[in-house]
Order: structure tokens, then sequence, then C-alpha cells
């Protein structure tokens, strides 16, 4: 009998051990594969991220049904999206979309930002019936770095100008800033109805009530355009990094909730690569100062970090010559040319095949990179220069007195 109970018991207790490794198992799972948009600027495996998440990839298919398609849908560095067949059915029907997108002012443009911007401008120039919104996420920028929004509000000024002098055409888009866009702010209160602590824990993990609040106005940003002040529901394209995923999801969450209400199209997204830093890290980061390029930052800075990137160079001369260097390790040819600087892919494939050859050693390589980093961080600082004024008038107007 005695020995009967025991095993009885052990059963029981092995029963609920196995049950605890299951649910950790499923805790570091999720825990795993949870982005935080206020973290995380590494994504290990994008398949995986595509696969749990519902992110579709950008196919061949896809890109023939586009009037026209950006570098950046061409090498795959805007790898996945959700819906894009919305916007492109508006197109073939000659009807009206939204192009609705944000930054962060918490500092000057950098090659990051410039990502964001060119996907802007690009949909919005793909269709002459597509019009912008473009939010200024000061509020956030509050939450997350604790940045004033006096001070923010010069930030955003310096980086509106940037957006300009990218070929932003400001007829077509609606620039506001998030602290004072009330139709945003109201619209976040009404979604905090729908949302419970849980849902916030679960997508994003344990954080500051900021941020969550900020998750809120972010989808305020997003589904605003749709309201019937702003002509009510139609098509909205997000080009956005995938680390704010997380972001989107919730925003369609919440439109398929306050569909009744409102009647919102859910809002399609584009998503490019979480990129290296210049020194090859992963994880970009403020306090490496060598990996973060400013597109007007001091030529002879920025000349340093070219020269000090990470490339995918042989240990020694006679080794590259005879193996080839690895370009597709490389900062310089990944990052910088293919991600930025060289549009002819005809160009890019040579440049590929010299490094693979062993024709060119890595010295040589930067140089002639530099060149053409340089030209273009010289043209877009003139460009800027003309630029400033608009964007402060522009921010200006939109200000609630
Ligand atoms: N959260 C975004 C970032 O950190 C900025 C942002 C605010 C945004 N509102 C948005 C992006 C609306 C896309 C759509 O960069
Ligand atoms: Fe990179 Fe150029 Fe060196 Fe090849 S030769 S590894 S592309 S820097």
């Amino acid at each position: 009998m005695q020995l009967g109970k025991t095993v009885l018991i052990k059963s029981k207790e092995i029963y609920v051990l196995r049950l605890i490794c299951l649910l950790k198992l499923v805790i570091k799972v999720a825990e795993e594969l949870r982005i935080d948009p206020w973290g995380t600027s590494y994504i290990k495996d994008y398949n995986r991220l595509m696969r749990e998440f519902g992110i579709k990839p950008i196919t061949k298919e896809l890109l023939e049904e586009l009037p026209s398609v950006h570098r950046l849908l061409r090498r795959r560095v805007i790898f996945g999206h959700r819906d894009l067949e919305r916007i492109i059915e508006a197109i073939k029907t000659d009807s009206e979309y939204v192009v609705m997108t944000g930054i962060k002012p918490s500092g000057p443009f950098h090659l990051g930002s410039k990502l964001t911007a060119e996907e802007f401008i690009y949909f919005l120039n793909l269709f002459p019936k597509a019009f912008g919104y473009y939010a200024i996420a000061d509020l956030e920028a509050y939450a997350d770095n604790k940045i004033p929004l006096e001070e923010s509000y010069k930030i955003a000024i310096d980086n509106l100008a940037d957006l300009l002098a990218l070929g932003l055409d400001p007829k077509r888009v609606y620039v506001y800033r998030q602290s004072e866009e009330m139709r945003v702010l109201r619209l976040a209160f009404i979604f905090s109805r729908g949302v419970t602590y849980n849902t916030l824990e679960a997508i994003y993990g344990d954080k500051p009530f900021g941020l969550y609040f900020s998750a809120l106005v972010q989808a305020g940003d997003i589904l605003a355009p749709q309201l019937p002040e702003n002509g009510g529901p139609k098509p909205t394209i997000v080009p956005v990094g995938a680390d704010q995923d997380p972001h989107i999801r919730l925003t369609r969450d919440l439109a398929q909730r306050f569909h009744s209400d409102f009647g919102f199209i859910l809002p399609a997204a584009t998503y490019h690569l979480l990129l290296r830093d210049l020194t090859g890290q992963e994880k970009m980061s403020k306090r490496n100062p060598m990996g973060i390029l400013y597109l007007c930052e001091d030529l002879k800075l920025a000349k340093k970090k070219v020269f000090n990137a990470f490339t995918g160079g042989r240990a020694t001369a006679r080794e590259q010559r005879e193996l080839g260097g690895e370009p597709d390790k490389c900062v310089i040819f990944r990052e910088l040319l293919t991600v930025h600087f060289v549009e002819d892919d005809r160009k890019l494939k040579e440049l590929y095949q010299e490094c693979r050859a062993g024709n060119i050693l890595c010295g040589e390589c930067k140089a002639r990179a530099w060149e053409i980093i340089s030209e273009w961080l010289r043209r877009h600082r003139e460009k800027k220069e003309k630029t400033r004024d608009l964007a402060a008038q522009l921010l200006q107007e939109h200000t609630l007195t």
C-alpha cells in the first residue's frame, strides 16, 4: 500500500514538473520571438519572424504589379509586407491611398532614418492620388528617451529639412507633431478602451505606461487618416523597420475591433531589414560613435568612419588575391553600397565580382566607396541648405495656438 502511494505521488510530481518545463519552454519561445520596438535592433531569423507573425515575403510577382520598383524592394532590403496588395489594388482602380509613417525625433538623420524616409517618398511618388501623413513622434521621444518637447521640436525641424532634401513634395504631405495633433490623441484615448494591460504585456513585455501609451498614440497616427474629418476609410501603407511590427499588429487589431465605429480598412505595411552599424555590430547604439553615419556630419569624420568600417577582407593581401573577399559579410558592400549608395544594379554586380575574384583590395575599394558616398553627402547638404526655412514653416503651420 505504502509503496503504491509514493509511486502515485511521484508520478503526479513528475507530471507537474513536466508541465512546468513545458510552460517554461512556451514562455521562452514567446520571449525569444518578442520584438521590443524600444530596444531590439537585431533579429536573428527573419524567416521565422515571418512565419510566426504572418508577414509575407516580397515576391517577384508582387513587384511586377508595381508601376516602378525601388532599389530597396529590388534588393529585398524591404523583405516583407502585410497587405501590400491593397495598395496595388488602389493603383489599379485609380483610387486614393495614404502613405503614413513617423520618426522619433531623437537626433539628426542617419542612414537608418534615410531608409524610412526614402520608402515614404517612394510610395508617395508611386501614384498621383497618394497622400502622405508624417508623424513626428515627440511624445514617444519623451516617453522613451526623456527628450523635452521643446528640444524635439528643434530636432524635428532639422529632420524635416532632411526629408525635404531627400525629395519629399511638401504639397503632398501633412506633417505634424504627436503632442499637437488632437485627432490622433483623441483616437489614442478611444483605443485605450479596447486594450487591457494583459494584451499590451503580451505584445511588448512589462514596460512603463508611457511606452504603452505611445504605442496607442502610434495606432492613432496610423488610423487617423481614415477618420471622417480626414476623408474617411481608405487603404493605408506604413513603411517601417521590422522592429515596428508589434505596433503594426496592435494597430491592425484595433482597426478590426473598432471597425463598427469607424469602418477602418486594415493598414498595410512594408518592412525593411534592421541593418548593422558601420563597425559591423548588429545592435545599433549611439554609444558606439564610429558606428553611425549622419547625413550631415563633418566630411572628415564621415571619411574616418567609412575607412574604419567592417569589411569582408582577408587577413593578408596575398590571401585576398588568392581567395577573394567576402562581400556578403562586408559593411562597405552591403550596408553602404547595396542598401544606400549605388542605384545601378550592373555597377553593383561588377563590384561584387571584382571583390569575389580578389581583383581589388579593401583599401582601394574603400577609397572608391568614399568617392561615391562623399559626393552624395555633399549634394545632400547643399539641398538641405535650401529646405531649412520651409521645414520650420511646415511645422509651425501645424501648431495649435
Ligand atoms: N515608433 C516609430 C519609431 O520609433 C515612430 C512612429 C511614430 C511611427 N508614429 C508612427 C512609425 C506611425 C510609423 C507609423 O521610429
Ligand atoms: Fe568589402 Fe571591398 Fe573589401 Fe570586398 S574589397 S571585402 S567589397 S571592402
